[in-house]
């Protein structure tokens, strides 16, 4: 077959590009707050190789895995994701406070910089030491759930992503900072309510600012609210980093590679104080919202289907003997035990994505489907669209951890397609830095809570998700927990 030239995609305006799809009336309506919902029109209309053209820059959308291996795989060396502008060009307005753009915006040797610094410390051999905080907190927070649940007759706790977010930040300020901020309480802590509106805030705003440009010629209100909240974790983070800069100083961190990443940061050589503050407040901001939509999303999901639930749990007895044993680093990793248990979590991140996809900058021309893409075209993979397509995966709708088991399959492989259909985090070495941390918070918690009760949606009966940068619940989850001992 030959290589077509012209690649499908909605018709190319002058200056709005392609726009104009997003207007009512003269365009399609589409809706910025459900891009998934978008983006699979878009599939159902062009087909799975898609151009479209903002702010002057052509953008490819792909959904066929093999496409998406071959751009994310040929990306390694250069994976330049344009993003995050209006970030870069406030922190770049502040040399006060910024050294650099921060891992998120910034591209070339200034990330490979920044990466090769700050990632160390958060691969998977080094996180082993953090393991036991994590348990400790799922366990403190499984306890605080059964007070929670206890305060409804039928054990429901409503709007469960609320109190997710406090365990997310419990975890994420423990990791990056060895700080608790003890918020398992009913009377919620202001600072937990702060952090998450601010996060929330925070995360809208990128999204407006990220589509739009008028924030070059004057401060749009989307730019004061990221300008603020920006600087609200900053300074978060800059208390922190003070105070531990100090204590490495008095000897009071007598070995700070094994105490907080600020500690492992502060006591690395030639690392600016201005970085180290930034990276914490991008850690704090990527960690704890992420992780609490994606552990909502898993319990949501085993919560709907009561017969997977109880294959979960009758695996959860052998791994876990008595209710009361901790959940061992070294198991969670290990080919015998809770692989079921990391199967359910990767198929309901299938179903309900955190996020949409991954962006790169193709650094050569590339052939994708049938159609030569050229250089500097921004590529978006779309696998959450993609991997709940019946063209790409077999009984797509359905939730089907075993899908994930190799023993499942004839020949004992998983279908090559499917890892690169599901890519929570993004894939290469420019992979999300919480890769090898969110995953393992998420499976020690669902692990604890299905170890105890049997967990009931109780609503939404149909989970729709909307846009706010990343991808949030549309309506409140409510979890029923009924004590095991009880059922
Ligand atoms: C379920 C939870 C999470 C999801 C779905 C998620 C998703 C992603 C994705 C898709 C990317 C882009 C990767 C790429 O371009 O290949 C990313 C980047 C990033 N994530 Fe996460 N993430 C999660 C949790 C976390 C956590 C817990 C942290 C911090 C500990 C974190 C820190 C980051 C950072 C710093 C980047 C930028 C990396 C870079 O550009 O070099 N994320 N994340």
């Amino acid at each position: 077959m030959s290589v077509k030239k012209i690649i499908p995609g909605p018709a190319v305006w002058p200056i709005i590009g392609t726009n104009w799809t997003f207007y009512p009336i003269i365009g399609k309506g589409y809706d910025q707050d459900r891009l998934h919902e978008v983006f699979l029109s878009k599939f159902r209309e062009y087909g799975p190789v898609i151009k479209e053209v903002h702010k002057k820059q052509a953008i490819v959308s792909i959904y066929n895995p093999e496409d998406i291996f071959k751009v994310l795989y040929s990306s390694q060396k250069d994976p330049t994701r344009l993003s995050h502008y209006a970030l870069l060009h406030f922190r770049r307005s502040r040399p006060d406070l910024f050294a650099s753009g921060g891992l998120v915006p910034s591209q070339g040797e200034e990330w490979h910089r920044l990466r090769m610094n700050f990632q160390p410390p958060l691969m998977a051999s080094q996180l082993k030491k953090t393991f036991g905080t994590f348990e400790k907190i799922s366990e403190e927070f499984v306890e605080y759930l059964g007070e929670l649940s206890q305060k409804s007759i039928d054990g429901t706790v409503p709007n469960i992503v609320y109190s997710l977010h406090d365990w997310a930040l419990e975890n994420i300020c423990s990791l990056v900072f060895d700080s608790r901020l003890d918020n398992f309480s009913t009377k919620r802590k202001k600072i937990c309510y702060d952090m998450v509106e601010a996060g929330e805030t925070l995360l809208s705003a990128l999204k407006i600012v990220e589509v739009t440009t008028n924030w070059k010629y004057y401060e749009t209100k989307a730019y004061r609210q990221m300008a603020t909240t920006e600087l609200y974790f900053y300074n978060f983070a800059k208390t922190y980093v003070e105070k531990t800069r100090k204590a490495i100083g008095d000897g009071l961190i007598k070995n700070p590679a094994e105490h907080s990443l600020i500690a492992y940061y502060l006591s690395s050589p030639n690392m600016d104080v201005r970085d180290i503050i930034t990276t914490a407040s991008d850690l704090l901001v990527a960690g704890h919202l992420t992780t609490a939509y994606a552990t909502a999303f898993v319990l949501y999901t085993l919560g709907i289907n009561e017969t997977k639930q109880e294959i979960l749990y009758n695996q959860l007895c052998k791994d876990i003997p008595d209710v009361n044993d901790p959940v061992k680093a070294e198991d969670m990793s290990s080919t015998k035990k809770y692989i079921y248990l990391r199967a359910c979590y990767k198929e309901a991140l299938r179903l309900n994505a955190v996020t949409l996809g991954t962006g790169r900058v193709l650094s050569t021309d590339m052939v994708l489907g049938n159609y030569l893409v050229e250089k500097g075209t921004v590529i978006l993979t779309q696998n959450q669209v993609a991997s709940t397509l019946d063209e790409y995966v077999d009984n797509a709708k359905e939730f089907k951890p075993e899908r994930w088991l190799k023993s499942s399959y004839p020949n004992k492989m998983l279908p090559q397609s499917l890892p690169w259909l599901v890519l929570p985090f993004g894939f290469g070495t420019r992979v999300c830095l919480g890769k090898n941390i969110s995953p393992l918070q998420t499976q020690i918690l669902i692990a604890k809570i299905i170890r105890r009760y049997r967990v009931v949606s109780i609503s939404p009966k149909k989970l729709r998700l909307k846009t706010i940068l990343i991808n949030v619940p549309d309506e409140p989850i409510n979890i029923q927990f009924i004590p095991r001992e009880n059922v």
